[in-house]
């Protein structure tokens, strides 16, 4: 059976047909504030259930527990603040009870904010919780660190989402993921966060994990991630070149995660772990230092954190060892199941690989399949 959604109900906060239009011409007369692209994929995620349980941005006593205990104040695991910045004199402003217009820079309302709470918080705590480190060279670090100092409270209702038409066909809400999934007769799901293409090893531990679910949910994250990463309408491109060539038609979907991408490593894969339990999954892939950056965190730190969570979490973890081609095991295999040296090992790092790609250079067959790499030179070439 699809997975039931974190805190057993899926969460819908926008608002459609008349209602919609009614509540964008009252919001219209609110007092507005602006907000930025890494808001607005929140509220979205929030609006249609991605978040569940979450109905708005966090209110003091669930910012404090999950900064502290990775709990919402009613003590269901969740790792990573969702929250509203504001500056001080914004905040000043405000009203509690009154109603927010949340636009954005291209002044599209996106949604309201009903305010419950506008409280102070304290950075250096945040990000030592959630990203383990207070070095703002961190880029998830340095995002909060960027924030405004004062965080607004309360539920949203969505009335606009992100323009996704670049990738409609690939774009589902977890209501219709669920009932597709339904529909396609799968009783077990695997989902699979990245933000890279699928080279060889991510193939390599998708597939090892096909083999015991029905299904695989190819769950890229399109929000924003950090400049030197590769743009998400090129790994889309990487994304159905793979498909189409290595794997079976009826046992892979691919739906994009509007989301921005933390790079809160262990903090992250739990968050990640619920967002695809909200989108139906009963499994979820935790491999090589998951949402990773530099060497902050170490290579099995998320498996290790979420492991401590997983029977209350209601989502299997599929825990991989770093994987790699060897050269004379002529296969991809880890250190579990390869006894031979690491200089037959294949590894390039994701820098190397950016590098030999915008140079037209071709990774070797063995890190990513050529109809892949082809895909990645043309796109990193036209950037
Ligand atoms: S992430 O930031 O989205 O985690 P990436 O797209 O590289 O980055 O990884 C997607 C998933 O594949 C993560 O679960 C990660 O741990 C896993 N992974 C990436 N490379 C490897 C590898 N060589 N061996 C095992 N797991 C890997």
């Amino acid at each position: 059976m699809v997975n039931q959604p974190h805190g057993g109900r899926l969460i819908s906060r926008e608002l459609t047909g008349l209602n919609r239009n009614e509540a964008i011409k009252n919001a219209e007369k609110l007092q507005s504030i602006t907000v930025n692209s890494w808001v607005i994929s929140d509220m979205e995620l929030i609006g249609i259930g991605g978040f569940s349980p979450l109905t708005g941005f966090m209110v003091q006593a669930d910012y404090e527990n999950v900064v502290n205990n990775t709990r919402l104040a009613d003590g269901m695991i969740w790792s990573i603040p969702i929250t509203l910045p504001v500056t001080e004199e914004q905040a000043k402003n405000l009203t509690i009870g009154e109603q927010i217009a949340l636009r954005g820079k291209d002044d599209i309302i996106y949604g309201t904010l009903t305010l419950a709470e506008k409280y102070a918080y304290d950075k250096k705590k945040e990000v030592q919780s959630i990203y383990g480190t207070t070095d703002a060279a961190h880029p998830g670090v340095k995002k909060v660190y960027e924030k405004e100092n004062m965080y607004l409270g309360g539920k949203i209702t969505l009335l606009n989402r992100p323009d996704h038409s670049q990738f409609a066909e690939h774009y589902m809400d977890p209501a219709v993921t669920r009932k597709m999934f339904e529909g396609l007769g799968w009783k077990t799901i695997v989902g699979f966060q990245t933000r890279n293409p699928v080279h060889r090893a991510h193939e390599h531990i998708q597939k090892t994990a096909l083999e015991s679910v029905d299904g695989l949910l190819l769950n890229p994250l399109v929000g924003e991630t950090k400049s030197d990463d590769i743009p998400a309408d090129i790994r889309m491109e990487s994304y159905k070149t793979i498909l189409e060539n290595y794997y079976v038609k009826d046992r892979v979907r691919l739906v994009i995660y509007p989301a921005a991408m933390r790079y809160a490593g262990p903090k992250e894969a739990i968050l990640h772990a619920i967002v695809r339990k909200n989108y139906g999954c009963t499994h979820f892939i935790v491999g090589r230092d998951h949402a990773g950056v530099g060497d902050y965190y170490g290579t099995y730190e998320a498996q290790e954190l979420i492991a401590q969570y997983e029977e209350e979490l209601g989502i299997q973890i599929f825990k991989f060892e770093h994987a790699f081609y060897c050269k004379v095991c002529e296969n991809m295999a880890s250190a579990k199941t390869c006894p031979h040296d690491k200089e037959n090992h294949v590894h390039l790092s994701g820098t190397k690989v950016r590098e030999m790609l915008q140079n037209g250079i071709r990774p070797p067959k063995e890190f990513s399949r050529p109809e892949v790499a082809n895909v990645l030179i043309r796109g990193m070439q036209k950037n």
